[in-house]
């Protein structure tokens, strides 16, 4: 990590200055940045591309300030102050107005001509507006916004491409990429700071005003530069940023003071590799070195196992850290990370802190020199509930806007559905809802504190809340949150909404198989599985006792969604939890099962599509399910018809444009008048 090396660095200068002796040319304190990679042409900059002094408390920051306040002779100059961005640097020329070359910074005297890839950073200007000098070299910074590459990791994690460490290796690896359509793929921005040479043009005696006139060329300067006088001033900066440092939408290591005049500029000229009249005033680093204590795995309310590195308290920008997320399994495998491993862990924004590398040299070794522990495997069974895990390629995710959705991504999930403690609370949520067992007036709030207080392990516990327990429960929710009702301070207990709970609760029981199978929560058992699944066995029985093979006879069930039904039944847990159901009264017609293999619609699909005036669209499908038709969701050529309603839209179009025939309502009607149903 940068902290890491900028702290072997001063021990390094300290003793290079104590024993000169050992100052060797290929010492680190003696040059500048990365070498030249071979592959690009090199470009001598004419001007050298130099570095910055560091500060790192706010007595270096006052020794800078009063030294050049003495050799200036002037208490308080003004200085350019300025975010310090963390990408790289880079030289952009422009000859009458065209951009002509970019290079890196390279060792500061030759860097790598990147000028390809470059261009394909839309924040560097191709042309300059207004009237451009002869010369102009532009100097600033090349970064990735962390949005970007927050993206860019999450795409890479889910295809198992290889990630990012960093936003700043992002836009280096970026630059350095040999094809720059590969460059052109990552997100990459820029804001120009500073001058290389120029001819041709009247340069304006202060550094914020270069700023300002490169905003009129058309570069992007920060909106964050200012200019500040004083030690106090230059800190009241670096206090102003700080606080706003997780909210910028790009990693920044410190900021930046320089003397705003160019006269004195040159007045303090410079020492060996940086100007003295700048320096860097660092913020606390976003990365740092730690130790794995241990890896656990934690289960989100979606069921999906995500790995967490138990990590040694450290603090990381200005927080302590004391646990890393590692993503998933695939990334473990990719870091080799383990017990007793020292790490790199990265926190940046509001971001959850998160492992970047792993120092191999520093791994745990037994007396054999073989590594203390085996690289670490993933749990084949939930840490929450011992159901079996398994991996998919679809997980759910939470919404924005609160909800749950399949989203594509790898992820290894636990099956214990109902039981599985972790995901009870989702699952209590889905099981109450409208279209499942319908239970008005149990919402999140209340089923939060019936799964928090123990009230609920599973969703068969739900019947036997009673009155005065809801109001137990309300009452330690409400003294728990601080949430104490007026009703309740005036000594009266309002218990109305209790009794309408019990109540709502009591009439859920009554219920259909096709509702209860949907409300158990089956991953990809969706109502219509549901409903299909209902008709085609008529009882629950012989749907607990289907294997695969019998299952994927179902109409509409793939093998996925087969094992999936099955892998649910076979889950002792969520047999106990049916059976618990049952014994709580819920019950449902059941009658003999509904093959439609026999019906006039036999082996057709139909897709129903648009508004339908006499009856629901889920009615019609019913109706044409029970007459042997499959109901399906998109046209494709095997769709034998397609039924049209008002405002029907894409669908009608397709099947038009495929050839397959379309019903309206006045004809589905007449068919289904001239097959009532049975
Ligand atoms: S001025 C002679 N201004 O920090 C002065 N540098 O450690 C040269 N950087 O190589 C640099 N933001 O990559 C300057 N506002 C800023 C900067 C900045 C980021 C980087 C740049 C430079 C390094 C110096």
């Amino acid at each position: 990590p940068d902290a890491e090396y900028d702290a072997l660095v001063r021990e390094l200068e300290a003793i290079e200055r104590e024993h000169p002796q050992l100052r060797v040319p290929g010492s680190p304190t003696q040059r500048v940045g990365a070498g030249v990679l071979p592959g690009f042409e090199t470009v001598a900059h004419e001007l050298p591309m130099l570095s910055l002094n560091n500060a790192f408390s706010d007595e270096e920051v006052a020794e800078f300030t009063g030294r050049i306040s003495k050799e200036l002779g002037e208490a308080e100059p003004a200085f350019s102050v300025e975010p310090k961005l963390d990408g790289l640097a880079i030289s952009l020329r422009y000859e009458h107005g065209v951009f002509v070359r970019g290079a890196t910074r390279g060792d500061g005297a030759t860097g790598e001509d990147v000028t390809a890839n470059l261009r394909t950073v839309r924040a560097i200007p191709l042309r300059l507006r207004g009237e451009a000098p002869a010369v102009l070299e532009v100097r600033g910074e090349v970064y990735m916004p962390r949005a970007g590459f927050e993206a860019y990791n999450a795409r890479m994690r889910e295809t198992g491409g290889k990630v990012l460490a960093n936003p700043r290796n992002g836009a280096a690896g970026s630059l350095r990429q040999l094809d720059p359509r590969l460059a052109a793929a990552r997100p990459l921005s820029f804001y120009a700071y500073g001058l290389g040479v120029t001819e041709g043009w009247a340069l304006p005696p202060r550094h914020s005003q270069v700023l300002q006139a490169l905003r009129g060329f058309g570069f992007p300067v920060s909106p964050e530069v200012a200019v500040a006088r004083g030690t106090r001033g230059l800190l009241d900066y670096y206090a102003a940023i700080g606080a706003r440092r997780d909210a910028l939408p790009y990693d920044i290591d410190g900021v930046v003071y320089k003397l705003d005049d160019h006269g004195q500029q040159a007045a303090m000229g410079f020492v060996s590799r940086a100007p003295r009249w700048a320096i860097a005033h660092k913020f606390p680093a976003q990365e740092q070195l730690t130790t794995v204590e241990a890896i656990e795995v934690q289960v989100g309310r979606t069921g999906a196992l995500t790995p967490v590195a138990r990590l040694a308290p450290v603090q990381v920008a200005g927080v302590v850290v004391t646990n890393a997320t590692l993503h998933n399994a695939d990334q473990i495998a990719r870091l080799d990370v383990r017990a007793g491993d020292t790490v790199i862990v990265r926190r940046a924004g509001d971001v959850i802190p998160e492992v970047v590398r792993v120092l191999p040299e520093k791994r745990p070794l037994d007396a054999r020199g073989q590594p203390l522990h085996p690289p670490y495997e993933f749990p084949s069974v939930c840490p929450a509930c011992g159901s079996h895990t398994e991996a998919v390629r679809k997980v759910l995710k939470s919404t924005k806007a609160g909800g749950i959705e399949y989203a594509e991504g790898a992820a290894i999930v636990c099956t214990g559905g109902l039981f599985c403690p972790a995901q009870r609370k989702q699952a209590l949520v889905h099981f109450a809802s409208r279209r499942a067992m319908d239970i008005e007036g149990l919402g999140e709030r209340f089923i939060e504190a019936l799964v928090d207080f123990g009230y609920v392990a599973t969703v068969a516990d739900l019947y036997a809340m009673t009155v005065p327990r809801f109001l137990e429960m309300k009452q330690r929710a409400d003294e728990r949150d601080g949430t104490v009702p007026e009703t309740v301070k005036a000594g009266k207990v309002a218990s109305k909404w209790a009794e309408n709970l019990v109540a709502a609760i009591a009439a859920s029981k009554d219920t259909t198989l096709e509702r209860l199978l949907f409300a158990l929560g089956i991953r990809d058992v969706g109502e219509s599985t549901a409903r299909t699944l209902a008709r085609h066995f008529g009882a629950l029985d012989p749907l607990l006792q289907a294997d695969e093979a019998t299952l994927v006879e179902v109409p509409d069930v793939g093998p996925v969604v087969a094992a999936r039904i099955a892998g649910f039944f076979a889950e002792p847990h969520n047999r106990e939890v049916v059976q618990a159901l049952r014994a709580a009264g819920v019950r449902w017609p059941e009658g003999p099962p509904q093959r439609s293999a026999e019906g006039p619609l036999a082996g057709q699909t139909v897709v129903l599509t648009g508004a339908l005036s006499a009856m629901s669209r889920d009615a019609a499908g019913d109706r044409l399910q029970a007459l042997g038709a499959k109901v399906a969701g998109s046209v494709s050529k095997k769709t034998s018809f397609v039924v049209a309603g008002e405002a029907a839209g894409s669908k009608l179009e397709k099947a038009q444009a495929l050839g397959v025939e379309v019903w309206d309502e006045a004809r589905l009607l007449e068919f289904l008048n001239a097959h009532p149903p049975v």
